[in-house]
């Protein structure tokens, strides 16, 4: 695997593969990688020729009140595992490679609505990030497909608007998310949590399947399992931020265009904010 921290460097190294008539899958990630972003890389090993990660701790997606400076970096440890894993080149770009100029100056790129509801409530700006960034990486890596996993489902959606809206020439696959055995969504998060609250985090899963049980036994009332899901995770221990039951496209309201429900969940264990969604079929 070739690691490579400038633009220049990784858009030379991608033009003899596109010279070879190669295929490239792209894995964005901001590294402190898991087997959920190794599920990633593998899916893109399926899907294409070359696969290339990048790991860019984004600080154009976080808020004032979040801990950009304490983020975990584990390049060193990343790459062992992208190695094994099989990915062929990973982009590191420093700060400056990105933005240049600083990020007041720079363009940005913002999808309205999708963003306003959910993580975006209350992360003001955070998705703004997200798409700025992601749509600046498939501009360098202008790869065939893209891989991001469906945990951050609204992030995928967002992506998938960015995406359609602007006719950006990148195929989205949404993968499914990678569960530790007692089913808790994979997430570098998961490593905040205290020997407690790891033993209590599975509880959101299992609230949010006993909502998808309820909706496939065919309750309509949404608000209604909506709040029977707060007050459980609430009863568990959880300060929660949202149960929703959305159309799994639009993440608005269900309606009778609906073909997807999602069922998004975010709350937090002490300071650590978990989130996981599940789908079902309308
Ligand atoms: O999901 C992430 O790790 C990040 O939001 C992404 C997509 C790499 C953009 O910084």
């Amino acid at each position: 695997m070739k690691t490579i921290a400038s633009i220049a460097g990784l858009r030379a190294e991608l033009a003899l593969h596109r010279s070879a008539k190669k295929s490239i899958a792209f894995v964005p990630t901001m590294g402190n990688l898991h087997e959920g972003h190794i599920k990633l890389v593998r899916r893109a090993l399926t899907e294409a020729d070359i696969v290339v990660v990048s790991i860019f701790v984004n600080p154009l997606q976080f808020g004032a009140n979040e801990d950009l400076d304490n983020y975990p970096r584990t390049l060193a440890a990343d790459k062992d595992k992208l190695i094994d894993a099989g990915a062929h080149l990973l982009f590191t770009p420093v700060v400056d490679e990105i933005y240049p100029e600083g990020m007041e100056p720079h363009a940005k790129l913002s999808v309205p609505m999708i963003t306003n509801t959910l993580c975006g409530a209350s992360r003001p700006g955070h998705f703004d990030g997200v798409t700025t960034v992601v749509n600046k990486l498939f501009n360098i890596v202008q790869p065939n497909v893209a891989i991001f996993g469906k945990k951050d489902f609204q992030q995928l959606a967002v992506i998938r608007k960015m995406v359609d809206d602007f006719c950006i020439p990148v195929h989205i696959i949404g993968e499914e998310t990678a569960r530790a055995s007692d089913k808790l969504a994979l997430s570098s998060r998961n490593g905040y949590l205290n020997a407690d609250e790891r033993v209590l985090a599975p509880t959101l899963f299992k609230v949010l399947d006993a909502a998808r049980t309820e909706i496939a036994n065919g309750n309509r009332d949404f608000v209604s399992v909506e709040n029977t899901s707060k007050n459980q995770l609430t009863q568990a221990g959880f300060e929660v931020d949202y149960v929703a039951i959305r159309d799994g496209r639009t993440l608005m309201a269900p309606t009778e265009k609906t073909k997807e429900y999602v069922i998004l969940g975010a709350a937090k264990l002490g300071t650590t904010r978990l989130i996981d969604n599940l789908t079902l079929k309308a």
